[in-house]
């Protein structure tokens, strides 16, 4: 049975006082959200007019450097490098990839001794931005200016280990992914394609008054993946230590 309060007699109608709720306290997160998504569905809607290229300048907070830093370089074992070193432990026929970081902790290079391990053999001296006693010691990005295949899949590749490139080069810093050939004589100028720069060249400093080895700027076209080199990752510091890596060996020049 129905509470008295609540009995009515057949077709009479009834009206009900709207349910009183206290006024509802407004949620400043979710209006943000709100208000973001909104924004965000305009200028969607405004970057389909204009063509999904658009975005693609569309970049993340960026951090980096206002400028080129020095940076010591450390050996393996994080004792500091020397020319002494380099010079004793690597040379043209060196199998390994040996790399360090600079200016960004994102951004490796390699580290080549292209003079040749018994005098008068192959391998080149007085190169172009070389250091030690052969101005034989270069330093390049290690990451392939085509399509941005990092080391180890592009590598020195010692003489002997690939075929002649066109122009007769029998040492050279190939790319595996695609085939780019860049000479490390010569700046790492490219010898084959697909890539159309050369890699960017890390200058080293010699202090021959203790024998180390500073990392001092770069040159040549920004680090691939970066809108320039000082920019994408925070910087290394004032120190920067080798490492090693197998390499990938595959002569894979296009036809
Ligand atoms: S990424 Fe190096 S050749 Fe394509």
């Amino acid at each position: 049975m129905a509470p008295a309060g609540l009995a009515m007699r057949p077709g009479q109608l009834h009206r009900y006082a709207a349910p009183t709720e206290p006024p509802k306290e407004v949620d400043e997160t979710k209006r943000n959200v709100l208000k973001l998504l909104a924004v965000a569905g305009l200028v969607g809607a405004a970057g389909g007019g204009l063509g999904a290229g658009a975005f693609q300048y569309v970049q993340p907070p960026s951090v980096g450097l206002a400028s080129f830093p020095k940076v010591q370089l450390l050996d393996l074992d994080g004792s500091p490098l020397t020319v002494t070193k380099v010079e004793a432990e690597y040379n043209v026929l060196t199998d390994d990839v040996i790399l360090f970081n600079y200016p960004l902790g994102n951004e490796p290079n390699f580290l080549i001794n292209l003079a040749p391990a018994t005098p008068g053999g192959v391998g080149a001296t007085n190169v172009k931005n070389g250091i030690g006693h052969q101005s034989s010691i270069v330093a390049f990005s290690a990451i392939c200016q085509h399509l941005g295949c990092p080391a180890p899949a592009i590598n020195f590749f010692p003489p002997g280990t690939c075929p002649q490139t066109p122009g007769g080069h029998t040492f050279y810093i190939h790319c595996t992914c695609h085939g780019s050939t860049y000479d490390p004589t010569n700046g790492a100028a490219n010898l084959t394609g697909p890539a159309v720069l050369p890699l960017p060249q890390v200058i080293l400093q010699w202090d021959t008054s203790d024998d180390t080895i500073y990392a001092v700027t770069e040159v040549g076209p920004p680090v691939n993946g970066h809108l320039s080199t000082l920019t994408g990752d925070y910087g290394v510091g004032t120190q920067s230590q080798l490492t090693k890596q197998s390499p990938t060996r595959l002569c894979n020049f296009p036809s």
